[in-house]
């Protein structure tokens, strides 16, 4: 697709955007209303849209949206034949919104330039194999395996992975590298019970049931009863049936009086580990958001804790790095919680994994 085309299709997503739709919920919008584009030609437009803003702040506000998705297009392309042609400081001052250094854990200078690195470039795609399938997908499909995890595959293709029938038939799932990491530190066992607190659409269920080899059964609940009607779609996909769905609201009235082996809280957040895929949200995200996914998180924690088993395990994970987040709501829960054991806490970096940013805690119930 010649470029301007691509730029003219992301000026129509940009006006979205500026009657407030979210920059991905409008790029879906827009391909799903011009079918007729092809899996490279729709790339090619979200490319466009999400350069814009990594590279926002760098844009002169007097040009054209046509003349500044031009001009982000450009500093994407020289910043991928030379990294180091734009220095640190400046991605430091423009490519995050000032107010996320009070709460970032300390990096030191070649941490901080990595992350920020990481967070200018555009992301890759990380692909779940079912249990022990990963060699003989990566045959299949173009990708290639990493060394982190057996069943995580690096997309290097360039098909539409939703139309490939090895999707259809449930053979993997579209799932980032950090996201699987939190399903391995959860390492439910066959036979056990688990409760998916916060499942949305069961992008973790599906990683816990598959890894108890679709024996026992694991509990997914959400406020969002759309979301668990699609994680049930997901599950007969992948021909899993060892959970189930229930409404839960996040309250201390629980959705059941079941005791469990684990929980995971896979909870709300302000997302800043994620900003490399969707750059939009370093410029909407602000810091009462943070102080109030913090209280939410609290909370969640707090009203499912009574549900553990003896020697239960919960994991607390959120796709963000802030410390009101992360090691703040860790440390209120454990000072509130003393039947529970810390365990050690895990914060990934983007740029450790070439993946999204995530923060896991674990506790074991001692009493
Ligand atoms: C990070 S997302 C979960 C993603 C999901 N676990 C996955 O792996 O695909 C957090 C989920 O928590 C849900 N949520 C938000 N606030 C909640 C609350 N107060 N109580 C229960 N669920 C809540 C949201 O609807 C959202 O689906």
């Amino acid at each position: 697709m010649p470029e301007q085309s691509a730029i003219s299709h992301a000026t129509r997503v940009l006006a979205a955007v500026d009657h407030g739709v979210r920059a991905d919920l409008a790029l879906r919008d827009h391909i799903a209303q011009n079918r007729h584009l092809s899996p490279p030609e729709k790339r090619t437009i979200a490319r466009a849209v999400f350069a814009y803003f990594r590279w926002q702040q760098w844009l002169d506000a007097r040009q054209s949206p046509p003349q500044r998705l031009a001009a982000a297009l450009k500093l994407q392309a020289g910043f991928e034949t030379d990294e180091k042609s734009i220095k640190p400081e400046a991605l430091a001052a423009r490519a995050v919104p000032a107010w996320l250094w009070d709460e970032l854990p300390p990096l030191d200078a070649p941490g901080k330039a990595a992350f920020l690195r990481q967070l200018q470039r555009e992301p890759v795609l990380w692909l779940r194999a079912r249990p022990g399938t990963a060699a003989t997908l990566a045959k299949s499909l173009t990708s290639s395996p990493t060394d982190r995890t057996s069943d995580a595959l690096r997309y290097t293709g360039a098909l539409d992975l939703y139309r490939t029938e090895q999707f259809r038939d449930g053979a993997f799932e579209i799932q980032d590298l950090a996201s699987q990491l939190v399903g391995l530190a959860c390492a439910p066992q066959p036979g056990e019970t688990w409760w998916d607190a916060c499942a949305g659409e069961g992008g973790k269920t599906l990683h816990l049931a598959d890894l108890m080899a679709n024996k026992g059964l694991v509990w997914a609940s959400d406020r969002h009863t759309g979301r668990l009607t699609n994680l049930q779609r997901r599950f007969a996909r992948a021909k899993l049936f060892n959970y189930r769905a229930a409404p839960w609201d996040g309250s201390a009235k629980l959705p059941t009086k079941t005791k469990f082996d684990g929980i995971l809280v896979d909870a709300p957040c302000s997302g800043t580990g994620t900003w490399q895929r969707n750059p939009q949200a370093r410029w909407t995200t602000t810091p009462d958001d943070v102080r109030e996914l913090a209280a939410t998180q609290l909370a969640l924690l707090t009203h499912v804790a009574s549900s553990l088993k003896p020697h239960g395990r919960l994991i607390y994970a959120v796709c963000t790095l802030t410390l009101s987040e992360t090691t703040a709501v860790a440390a209120a829960f454990t000072a509130a919680h003393p039947e529970l054991e810390p365990q050690p806490v895990q914060t990934i970096w983007p740029h450790e994994l070439n993946a999204n940013g995530m923060f896991i805690a674990a506790w074991k119930r001692i009493k």
